[in-house]
């Protein structure tokens, strides 16, 4: 009976949360006047759809919302402090200033849009990238598939696409990811290259030198627009996770100008995400590491509590999926190394239904 009431009002918490940025946008006049402000174009007009992100100094948190049609965006209350607040919008430059949120809470930006193609490109995803791979004859829908098949598994088509090489260089390069693992680990532990790719490298390298090559570009892109309606009014959190051995990721994803980030700063390990009941998250960490085999994140002020399990190779045992069943318990699954064999094991965690 316990169980049953907390679990209700803790799913209700759940629902509110989502709902947030609906209940926000329609009464932003409330006893805390939230940050504020409005976005428009150098041509004066109000640009709906745009992600504003502030994330307070010393702060591991960033929260983003989107513009409302007329341009408006609403956060919800944020605790005082210096914050950056930036907007971003594809095809546009990155505006950004600090905030005293406590003090002034009006902030508005004019973005300009960005002339130079190769500038945009590089904002985009991955599914701008595909979408404008050439596919109209048969060939090139056969590579176009190719691409998407066979290297979009271990990085995104945008990580792939967002630099251009010819056509000796894009072989170079398969060269090299017909070998690798999914770390990047160089030859494959087995030994054996990717068939696919090595049988379709020479078409292959062709087909992306004639993309996204020195040359001129066979791309087409043909960009999603802005989000809009239901779809804009939610409120995005991100938490930034500590990086291991003083490493340092100057690029994290945060400036879309600067293109996707590469994994090779470490800032890779955490693999799946999934909330308990009480909103918190808990993280579950896939690549070698010293202190985290998975770890709690604190929803409410981002700090983060390691759980480490041995392992016998001077590391922590690693996981990598989990998955919150219908009474509330996470469930993950956790890598051991045995000697040379790798037992997964799956496990439950505690959650607030539990106690
Ligand atoms: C088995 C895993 C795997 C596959 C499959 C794979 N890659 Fe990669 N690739 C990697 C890793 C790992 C990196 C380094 C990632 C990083 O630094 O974040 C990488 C990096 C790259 C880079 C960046 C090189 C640079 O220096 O800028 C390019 C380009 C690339 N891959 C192209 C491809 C293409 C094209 C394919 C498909 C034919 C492909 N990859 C398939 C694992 C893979």
């Amino acid at each position: 009976m316990i169980n049953a009431r907390r679990f209700a009002s803790v799913s209700l918490l759940a629902i509110t949360l989502a709902l947030g940025g609906a209940t926000l946008a329609a009464r932003p006049a409330q006893a805390d006047t939230p940050l504020s402000g409005r976005i428009t174009s150098a041509t004066g007009e109000a640009m709906g759809g745009v992600v504003v992100s502030a994330k307070a100094r010393g702060s591991v948190i960033t929260t983003s919302v989107y513009t409302d049609p007329a341009g408006n965006y609403f956060f919800p209350p944020l605790p005082d402090g210096n914050y950056q607040v930036w907007a971003q919008a594809v095809q546009f430059e990155r505006a950004i200033n600090t905030v005293t949120v406590g003090k002034s809470r009006q902030q508005n930006f004019v973005l300009k849009p960005i002339t130079d193609r190769e500038s945009w490109i590089r904002q985009l995803p991955g599914d701008e990238f595909l979408a404008a791979l050439p596919g109209d004859t048969p060939e090139d829908f056969r590579m176009k598939t190719q691409v998407r098949k066979n290297c979009t598994g271990c990085h995104s088509a945008s990580y792939v696409l967002q630099h251009k090489f010819d056509e000796e260089g894009w072989s170079k390069i398969l060269d090299l990811m017909k070998q690798v693992n999914v770390s990047g680990t160089f030859p494959r532990p087995d030994k054996r290259i990717t068939p696919n790719i090595n049988f379709h490298q020479k078409e292959l390298a062709a087909y992306l030198a004639r993309a996204r090559g020195p040359g001129e570009s066979s791309m087409r892109f043909n960009l999603q627009p802005r989000p809009s309606g239901e779809a804009a009014r939610i409120i995005v959190k991100e938490y930034d996770f500590p990086i291991e051995d003083n490493h340092v990721q100057v690029n994290d994803g945060s400036d879309w100008s600067l293109g996707t980030p590469s994994e090779t700063g470490h800032m890779a390990g955490v693999h799946d995400v999934a909330a308990d009941l009480d909103g918190n998250i808990w993280i579950v960490y896939s690549r070698p590491s010293k202190v985290t085999s998975y770890a709690r994140i604190d929803a409410k002020t981002g700090a983060v509590k390691h759980f480490a399990l041995p392992d016998r190779r001077g590391i922590v045992a690693g996981s990598h999926g989990i998955v919150r069943d219908e009474n509330g318990f996470l469930w993950f699954n956790l890598a051991r190394r045995n000697g040379t064999r790798t037992r997964n094991s799956n496990k439950k965690l505690g959650c607030p239904t539990d106690q």
